[in-house]
């Protein structure tokens, strides 16, 4: 796997390959990769000739006094999952490289009402610092494919609808969540959790299974699955942010009239904030 941190760098590597004739699909992470990350990856081999990952901590989506700066950094590690899963190319460049000084007021890429909402509304700025270095990142590698989780599938909405509203030439292609035993979503931010926080973590994902179990059985009062699950997450030791049964495309709150419905949750256990959803077609 080649290493590249500078952008032009990356762009004489990719030269090469379009010559070639080969396609690139790409893989943007801030690393620290589980298995989760790893999949993705699989998840691009199968569209395309050449997988591009990039390792990014990108400043522009932390806010004051979230994990900046204890955001977990083990490139090492990473570089050597990405090589055994095939990665052809690692981008890893460093701030400066992509926010330049002389860009301090430059350009952002703001999606508005999806990022002002759920998680948008808990972490005002995120989604702005998302579309944007996602934005430039495609402007940078310019893949036919990129591969996204869809764990964070507000994220993913984000991100579809910034390719779609700038007219850019890619796919965006969601891959499904990967979980552990338990059923707890993968995410870098489980290593905040302790051994006893962990076993404890599962219950997001019960709340949400359990929620699209009564939906299924015909309960469409979804106010009042709310309720129950955010008191469920709390007895299970959560704070819970939000517990929300939506509408895939837009997630607006749903209706009884809705049947593409996600279940989008976050809650707050430990030194974690952790997010997870369901997303299904109701019965
Ligand atoms: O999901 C992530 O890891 C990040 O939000 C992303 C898409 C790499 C942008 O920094």
């Amino acid at each position: 796997m080649q290493v590249i941190n500078q952008i032009d760098a990356l762009r004489q590597a990719l030269w090469q390959h379009r010559l070639n004739g080969a396609s690139i699909a790409f893989v943007p992470t801030m690393g620290n990769l589980h298995e989760g990350h790893l999949q993705l990856i699989d998840r691009a081999h199968e569209a395309a000739d050449i997988v591009v990952a990039s390792i990014f901590v990108n400043p522009l989506q932390f806010g004051p006094g979230e994990d900046f700066n204890g955001y977990p950094r083990t490139f090492e590690n990473d570089q050597a999952k990405l090589t055994e899963r095939g990665c052809h190319i690692l981008f890893a460049p460093t701030v400066d490289e992509m926010y330049p000084e002389t860009q301090i007021s430059a350009t952002v890429v703001k999606v508005p009402h999806l990022s002002s909402i759920h998680c948008g509304a808990s972490r005002p700025g995120h989604f702005t610092g998302v579309a944007t270095v996602v934005a430039k990142l495609f402007g940078i590698v310019q893949p036919d494919y990129a591969v996204f989780g869809l764990k964070d599938f507000q994220q993913f909405l984000v991100i579809k609808q910034l390719t779609e509203d700038l007219c850019l030439p890619l796919e965006i292609i969601g891959a499904p969540i990967a979980r552990a035993e338990s059923g707890l979503a993968l995410s870098s931010r489980n290593g905040y959790l302790s051994v006893e926080e962990l076993e404890q973590a599962a219950a997001l994902y019960r709340c949400l299974a359990n929620t699209r179990t009564s939906i299924d059985a015909g309960n469409l009062n979804f106010n009042e699955l709310e309720v129950a699950a955010k008191a469920d997450l709390e007895t299970a030791g959560f704070t819970p942010d939000y517990f929300t049964v939506c509408r895939q495309q837009d997630l607006l709150p749903a209706s009884a009239e809705d049947k593409e419905l996600v279940i989008i949750a976050a809650a707050y256990l430990g030194q974690a904030r952790l997010i997870d959803n369901l997303h299904f077609q109701r019965l």
